[in-house]
């Protein structure tokens, strides 16, 4: 099968893509290249069957630690127009993630004791649904997400959602018309920033004097610990460990004064940050420190170790597949993740092993996958086919996925598993 492998680089298209020489946080450019995953498709971006498959874009993604700071990084930055104008990723998708805004909604509404005074701002709004569990609890709300299809979306919930990119610009513009923020919220979205100074300046912009701002991303213990290659793209562009957080928020005088890890997407980090205050680490702050010097994360060791077993799993995944291939067994995929997309892409596992992948999100379905163009369709096709074997892609909801397909798993189906390891359910 031909697959456009077309490596886009640097100045020519810079409106595309363009390529950053400086740690994100600290500015140095001692950065070490410690993984290749080679040309990759931005993986939300699913083509239709008719479209000209010659010109789909596929970008680097090789992956970089700052030896100074220690944030691990990507340096090529895809322009943000083409990943998130129209994002076909909607946090509705997965009752997980409904259920968990709805834990953080009540928790925050509760321990910073908001009320309907209180303006809470979602940055990476989505489809309002984080906004929609406070707005029943009290406070005024406002969604701010670059997306333009998600704004009618979000209007359905009720939630007013404007389609900018935040940076400090935009934020002294929601101040003027909105007023002063007391908490704002940015769930899998800071990861994704390519100027972070300009983004916490922007919160400050915006926060209240005694205003919060809460974050969550993927952890990059989680990521190391259990070889989660595949969370690793385009849209990713810090892989977050406490350290280098310490660096970004002191530099602008903000205090990270707690931090929760969660199950969430393979194991994320809630951080609580405010303005000012004491320069002391806190309890959990120092543990999770200490967790990160232990691992040796300040060294390129754990790095390079994690790119060693990435090729490796990718060799037995492949052989794995083939075999059962092999044997006459039909495979499919079950969620067509932007992490699934990397996977495939990333082991060059096309069609000819996986005859199609089923997706709970009505506009992936009838669309091939990027890269590698499997078709997609809705999940009911996994009964009525009954393929011997589902690979689980989307495998941050297995729980919630091997759950629902009880009567596939019932009739003889099977999972098979990738995170952290290989294995057939
Ligand atoms: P994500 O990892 O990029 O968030 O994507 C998860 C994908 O998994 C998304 O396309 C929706 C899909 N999915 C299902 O198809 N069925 C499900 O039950 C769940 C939870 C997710």
């Amino acid at each position: 099968m031909k697959r456009n492998t077309k490596r886009k680089t640097g100045k020519p298209e810079r409106e595309e893509i363009f390529e950053v020489k400086a740690c994100r946080i600290c500015k140095n450019n001692d950065l070490l290249e410690f993984f290749s995953l080679g040309a990759m498709p931005p993986p939300n971006l699913f083509p239709k069957s008719d479209d000209n498959l010659e010109n789909e874009p596929f970008y680097p993604l090789d992956v970089y630690f700052c030896q100074h700071c220690g944030l691990v990084q990507l340096k090529h930055v895809v322009n943000p127009n083409i990943m998130f104008r129209d994002y076909i990723y909607i946090t509705s998708g997965s009752n997980t993630m409904v259920e968990h805004f709805g834990r953080l909604a009540e928790e925050l509404v509760k321990k910073f004791k908001l009320n309907s005074d209180s303006l809470v701002v979602d940055i990476g709004s989505n489809d309002g649904t984080l906004l929609s569990h406070f707005k029943r609890l009290g406070p005024r709300t406002l969604g701010i997400d670059p997306a333009e299809n998600l704004v009618s979306v979000a209007a359905e919930k009720g939630i007013e959602q404007l389609p900018l990119l935040f940076t400090n610009q935009s934020a002294k513009k929601v101040r003027q018309k909105y007023g002063r923020a007391k908490v704002i919220t940015a769930t899998n979205v800071f990861a994704h920033v390519n100027d972070l100074h300009d983004f916490v300046r922007g919160l400050k912009t915006l926060l209240t004097n005694d205003g919060i701002f809460i974050a969550e991303f993927p952890y990059l213990v989680d990521l190391l610990e259990k070889e989660e290659l595949d969370t690793i793209y385009h849209e990713h562009l810090s892989y977050f460990a406490i350290r280098p957080l310490l660096t970004l928020f002191e530099k602008h005088d903000l205090k990270l004064f707690d931090v929760k890890r969660l199950p969430v997407h393979g194991g994320s980090i809630r951080l609580y940050v405010r303005r000012g205050g004491k320069k002391t680490l806190t309890p959990v702050v120092k543990e999770l420190l200490r967790l990160e010097e232990r691992m040796g994360m300040e060294t390129s060791k754990p790095y390079l170790d994690f790119a060693k077993k990435a090729y490796d799993k990718r060799r037995n995944l492949v052989k794995f597949l083939s075999d059962l291939k092999a044997k006459g067994k039909q495979i499919i995929g079950y969620g067509a993740a932007a992490k699934g997309n990397i996977l495939l892409n990333f082991c060059n596992i096309g069609p000819e092993i996986l005859d199609y992948i089923v997706d709970a999100i009505p506009d992936k379905q009838g669309r091939i996958t990027p890269g590698v163009h499997i078709p997609v369709y809705p999940e009911a096709k996994l009964l009525e086919d009954m393929p011997d074997y589902a690979l689980l892609l989307a495998w941050n909801f297995a729980d919630e996925i091997l759950e629902k397909n009880k009567e596939y798993r019932k009739k003889g189906g099977k999972f098979i598993l990738v995170v952290p390891e290989i294995k057939i359910v």
